[in-house]
């Protein structure tokens, strides 16, 4: 097999393109275009299907072929995307059995995409078929550096036949109906199952149980059919070729965990839609998606300027986008492309932002991608193949967030919000941190926080005190602690499991209608939409840390926070949502007792440190805001983006970027800045 295009490291920016949408002969314009905006890979093909399979089995790919290579002339790679999300109409109207049905029953019409039921047969056979086609004829092409399975995966089918896969799979899980009507505790509302074929898929407020193992199920298939493509693909790709599949964040239709560990590589689509970018709230997203595999990641699509599908399509200001990409090599993107390159004279999206339009011309956000694809190229050598290298982790729980989601209990308790809500402010302090599945190993981390990580195992609770013998800090939150892998109450009081290591269990919870004054040690404000009294279990060794003041009743003066040392390091139990100010006293605090500091910018700017192989550290500053800030720095250093020495304290400019290293001789021996 041949050598793809570059095999060493190396910062990666494109665009989607689409040339089955344009006559051949405009091509080399458009690829000129790109070659001067410094792209260097291109996505094609995931939505091409009917132009690649016109018919059942007839292939036509010397179009695809052909762009290719003359992108390769121009030093332009190749992601390939397999075109299944977007199934043709002969495969729809010949087999109907392929088409999604919706919890409604509703069957989807063709001429969308997504349209798809990934269970049905002849779905998947075309899938099989089209994907080995691609792959015989794309696989040893050394233009082509990766492949990217589907797009956006993630559609749900209510089908006869899915509810049947669905019925075998829960067999193979709990063997005999006994197993499972006590497992779910069916006896309630007469839901006993006395037959497989009774046990519906649930729609609304069903069985915990059965709705749980309903998410495990919608993992559990599309992962196989993204699996039967993976596979198809490794016989014929060189090993240095990776796949990928493109996700989106924090959806969570599935477990990104599990259909991660088929890929080689995880990529997200970064969008924004209304308003502006939200550098605290996205930032957490790249590490999220860089936790999936635990290894840098691409933003495989993001916003040149506006989408078409929000509320307000409004653009982005002027260089915001830059900061975007700034901050996603800052979390360990290796790669970045722009969605899309050109608007299609028709079809759905013909208002969305790109960087070329209907005219053929380059629109304004053109020359903005120029600059940063300049800098991309300029500065690939000295980033490219670096890693973020972070000692606090947040676990992430799909099942955990499901559950909570099912049963909300306040309707504004999101488990996303939440997390956020101590991610945030770890963030604003500029500490690295991993986002990682809740059932990783926690080798190498000080610093855990497990926000509202409901569901416990046997392997979950060994691990987290394995980490806590060792000296590690744990931040365990409300709702942690309260089910088991069914979804049912654990026999204990939460955190069930943990309560040893916390030194306290929780009495009872309380689902908010009114704030409700909380006093600490180092702050005092509010707890709203959630609280939990707290009894202490080991007085002498367990700390109250804040305590409720008079307000239900039930809570007055009983504890909100409490911390206990254990070997060297803390576990803390935060039984309330606090009001914000309180929540950022407090994570400061247990970040400063826990040792972790990160360099203090201004709110609205942000620095980032990536680690060369070398050791070299190479430090992202990013003013994020339309306004400038001065900062200090604890050392002198050189911007490889402006290519100047900066003193350690200067002005950014509004929405700059500097990509740092230190002058080794000037760093101060003095702590903060006087006067
Ligand atoms: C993504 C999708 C792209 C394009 C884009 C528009 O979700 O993958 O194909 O539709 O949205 O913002």
């Amino acid at each position: 097999m041949k050598t793809p295009l570059s095999n060493k490291p190396r910062l990666h920016f494109g665009a989607a393109y689409y040339p089955e949408h344009w006559p051949e002969e405009r091509w080399p314009q458009d690829m000129d275009l790109m070659k001067q905006a410094h792209i260097n890979v291109s996505r094609l093909a995931e939505f091409a299907w009917s132009t690649l399979e016109p018919a059942e089995g007839e292939f036509r790919f010397a179009w695809l072929e052909r762009a290719i290579s003359m992108l390769a002339e121009r030093g332009i790679a190749t992601v390939l995307g397999t075109p299944t999300a977007a199934p043709p109409a002969w495969l729809t109207s010949a087999h109907p059995a392929t088409l999604a049905v919706d919890e409604y029953g509703r069957k989807a019409r063709h001429g969308n995409r997504w349209h798809y039921c990934p269970t049905s047969a002849e779905m998947c056979a075309a899938s099989r078929r089209i994907t080995r086609a691609m792959a015989r004829r794309f696989g040893g092409n050394p233009a082509v550096i990766g492949w990217q399975t589907d797009n956006e995966l993630g559609r749900v089918c209510y089908c006869d036949g899915c509810r049947r896969k669905f019925q075998v799979f829960l067999k193979k899980r709990y063997k005999t109906l006994k197993q499972l009507n006590e497992r779910w505790s069916t006896a309630y509302w007469s839901q006993t199952y006395a037959d497989w074929k009774q046990i519906p898929i649930p729609i609304g407020g069903h069985n915990p149980g059965l709705r749980l193992e309903w998410k495990r199920f919608i993992t559990q298939t599309n992962r196989d059919f993204q699996k039967e493509q993976a596979d198809i693909l490794r016989q014929y790709i060189d090993p240095q070729v990776w796949i990928t599949h493109n996700f989106m964040g924090w959806f969570d239709a599935f477990d990104h965990y599990q259909m991660s560990a088929d890929l080689d590589m995880a990529s997200w689509d970064y969008y924004v839609g209304s308003g502006h970018h939200d550098y605290l709230g996205h930032g957490v997203i790249h590490d999220l998606t860089r936790g999936f595999k635990r290894k840098n990641f691409w933003v495989m699509e993001t916003q040149p300027g506006s989408v078409n599908w929000a509320g307000v399509n409004n653009s982005l200001n002027r260089w915001e986008a830059r900061t975007m990409a700034w901050q996603a090599v800052a979390h360990g993107a290796e790669g970045l492309l722009y969605w899309q390159w050109r608007s299609a004279p028709g079809g759905q999206e013909q208002y969305h932002g790109s960087l070329v339009d209907q005219s053929g011309q380059p629109r304004p956000f053109y020359a903005e991608a120029e600059t940063v694809g300049q800098e991309f190229a300029r500065l690939s050598d000295l980033i490219a193949g670096s890693t973020v290298q972070a000692q606090v982790a947040f676990l992430n729980d799909y099942e955990s967030r499901w559950s909570i989601d099912f049963q909300r209990h306040h309707k504004d308790f999101d488990y996303v919000a939440y997390f956020n809500h101590f991610t945030r402010p770890v963030a604003a302090h500029n500490i690295p941190v991993d986002v990682i599945s809740a059932d990783q190993t926690l080798d190498g981390y000080r610093t855990v926080f497990a926000p509202a990580l409901l569901i416990l195992d046997e392997e979950r609770v060994a691990r987290l005190e394995e980490f806590v013998q060792h000296g590690g800090t744990l931040v365990l939150t409300a709702r942690c602690g309260m089910k088991d892998r069914t979804n049912s109450l654990l026999p204990q009081r939460p955190p069930a499991g943990l309560a040893d290591l916390a030194g306290v269990e929780v009495e009872e919870y309380f689902a908010l209608d009114e704030p409700v004054p909380v006093k600490g040690n180092f702050f005092e404000g509010n707890a709203s939409i959630w609280a939990e009294r707290l009894k202490l279990l080991d007085k002498k060794a367990t700390a109250v840390l804040a305590r409720y003041r008079p307000s239900n009743g039930w809570l007055d003066e009983q504890p909100a926070v409490t911390v206990r040392s254990q070997h060297g390091g803390f576990v803390y139990y935060i039984g309330a949502w606090l009001d914000e100010t309180s929540q950022k006293t407090l994570v400061a605090h247990i970040l400063k007792m826990a040792n972790r500091d990160g360099i203090e910018t201004p709110v609205g700017v942000e620095i980032r440190t990536r680690v060369r192989e070398d050791g070299q550290e190479i430090y992202f500053l990013i003013n994020h805001e339309r306004q400038s800030h001065s900062v200090r720095l604890p050392w002198k250093a050189h911007d490889h983006l402006g290519d100047q020495d900066l003193e350690e304290e200067f002005t950014l400019a509004p929405y700059s970027v500097c990509v740092l290293t230190k002058v080794k001789s000037s760093v101060l021996v003095e702590g903060p800045a006087k006067g």
